[in-house]
């Protein structure tokens, strides 16, 4: 048992996960493969947040049951919000399963995998104490670190498996964070994103979300800071005004709003009606003025009339956000919600979802065309895939950015003005002369 293929599916929150497998099975002398057909084992890191995403999995595992009937020593885990979720189910049904391991097992891997491969084990035991917050990952090349902040989420929001998949919330300690941020900035990482599913409401001892916002913001080497996904009702004042004095926090913010009717927000748990989100978007807006703000919404959830509906595209229209994740309602189990009658069809989410959708590309595209001829600042990632000419990036409030490649290296700065836009991206131009000197980098 030497290698081991890892495949991810699900939120940020998996794939800094995977990242903490790596290091886990790396430091016990394992090594990671690229491809499946080189692996003694194969461990899937799945998601279960809506029925789809555990029927992609499932055909995954079909596929891994075939190479498993080509070599039968092979090892084949699930790992994940899903494993959490079916537990023994998938252990019984799927024969081809040998390891089934939840969100709190991860730091006994090794040894897992070891066991697994004399009898089938189950790890899902949810472990209240377990944050991992001493492992080291072994972070995906990039100029983005992912820094897992929180696990669990305490919130049980009626249609969500997550408090059920992921366990009670546990903040990892500040000092822990900022060793990691410290270490990553180390490793050449530029950008730093904190993950939490409901990122703001980290606290540990006296400190709260906002302290450790302004702790990274100290950190030398560490050029911009971002975070996902805050709660609107843990946005307090101390956390705004934070976003607006750091100047590495970025002017972005992922703020899930789910239904613009308060009625649905209520069956929903979300804790926070529309006058308080309004509250939120205007004290995001005043602190940090053209703040980029984005959305997740689900249309469908049991109860939802033409008139609930027509108050999140309303508000949507109103609030105008750059862009948003839209959802048709999956009824999970385990959830309060699963055991309520769904009272909007298949065909009717569908409806909802594409005026939505529709709705939302034009806002979005208009708003990317009052950037024409702006000069936006590119934290460059790479060279396109698609084209070698071009490099790529985010810009500061997190729209891509693509434009000539003038040199400038993955990791630094540049100044680029906006000369066309798509559906989804900014085409840019670069704005350095041959002659000029390097970029000076902000808080670099
Ligand atoms: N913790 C984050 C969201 C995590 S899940 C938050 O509270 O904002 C990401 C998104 O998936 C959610 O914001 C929600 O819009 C969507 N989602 C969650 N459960 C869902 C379900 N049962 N059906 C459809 N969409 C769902
Ligand atoms: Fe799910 Fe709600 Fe927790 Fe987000 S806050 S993870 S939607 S229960
Ligand atoms: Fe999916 Fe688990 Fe994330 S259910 S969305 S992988 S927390």
């Amino acid at each position: 048992m030497k290698r081991v293929f890892l495949e991810t599916y699900g939120c940020q929150m998996n794939v800094a996960d995977s990242e903490l497998m790596a290091g886990v099975l790396e430091r016990a002398g394992l090594e990671l493969v690229a491809r499946p057909e080189d692996a003694d084992a194969v461990i899937l890191n799945t998601c279960a947040i809506r029925e789809h995403a555990e029927l992609r999995v499932l055909g995954r595992l079909g596929e891994f049951a075939r190479l498993k009937r080509e070599n039968p020593a092979l090892i084949v885990g699930v790992a994940g919000c899903m494993a959490q979720h079916l537990r023994k189910k998938l252990l019984e049904s799927k024969r081809v399963l040998d390891l089934v391991v939840g969100p709190d097992g991860y730091r006994d891997l090794p040894n897992l995998l070891l066991r697994a491969a004399g009898a089938p084990v189950a790890e899902i035991r949810l472990d209240r104490d377990e944050t991992y917050g001493d492992l080291e990952p072994k972070r995906d090349a990039g100029v983005r670190a992912w820094v897992t902040v929180q696990r669990g989420c305490d919130k049980f929001c009626t249609y969500c498996v997550v408090p059920f998949t992921r366990g009670r919330e546990r903040s990892i300690p500040l000092v822990d964070l900022v060793r990691q941020v410290e270490h990553a900035a180390s490793q050449g990482f530029r950008e730093i994103v904190f993950l939490g599913q409901t990122v703001n409401s980290w606290r540990h001892d006296s400190h709260d979300f906002s302290d450790l916002l302004r702790a990274a913001n100290d950190v030398p080497g560490v050029r911009r800071i971002r975070f996902t996904s805050p709660h609107p009702s843990d946005m307090t004042d101390r956390v705004l005004d934070a976003m607006g004095s750091c100047e590495k926090v970025m002017p972005h913010v992922h703020l899930p709003l789910q239904s613009g009717s308060d009625r649905i927000l209520t069956a929903m748990n979300r804790t926070y009606d529309m006058a308080r989100f309004r509250e939120v978007v205007e004290g995001l807006r005043s602190r940090v003025p053209g703040i980029a703000l984005s959305t997740d919404i689900i249309v469908g959830f049991p109860g939802e009339t033409e008139e609930d509906f027509e108050a999140t595209s309303a508000y949507m229209r109103e609030t105008r956000f750059d862009s948003a994740f839209l959802f048709k309602y999956s009824a999970r189990p385990d959830t309060r919600a699963f055991k309520w009658p769904e009272t909007v069809s298949e065909e009717e989410k569908g409806r909802r979802l594409t005026l939505l959708i529709e709705q939302q590309m034009g806002i979005g595209a208009e708003i990317n065309d009052t950037l024409l001829g702006s000069e936006v600042e590119v934290l460059v990632e790479n060279i396109s895939h698609r084209d070698s000419s071009q490099l790529y990036g985010k810009s500061r409030d997190f729209k891509t950015v693509v434009f000539g490649n003038d040199g400038t290296p993955p990791g630094d700065l540049a100044r680029v003005r906006v000369v066309g836009t798509t559906a989804v991206t900014l085409l840019g131009e670069s704005l350095k002369t041959p002659a000029s000197s390097p970029l000076v980098s902000i808080g670099g």
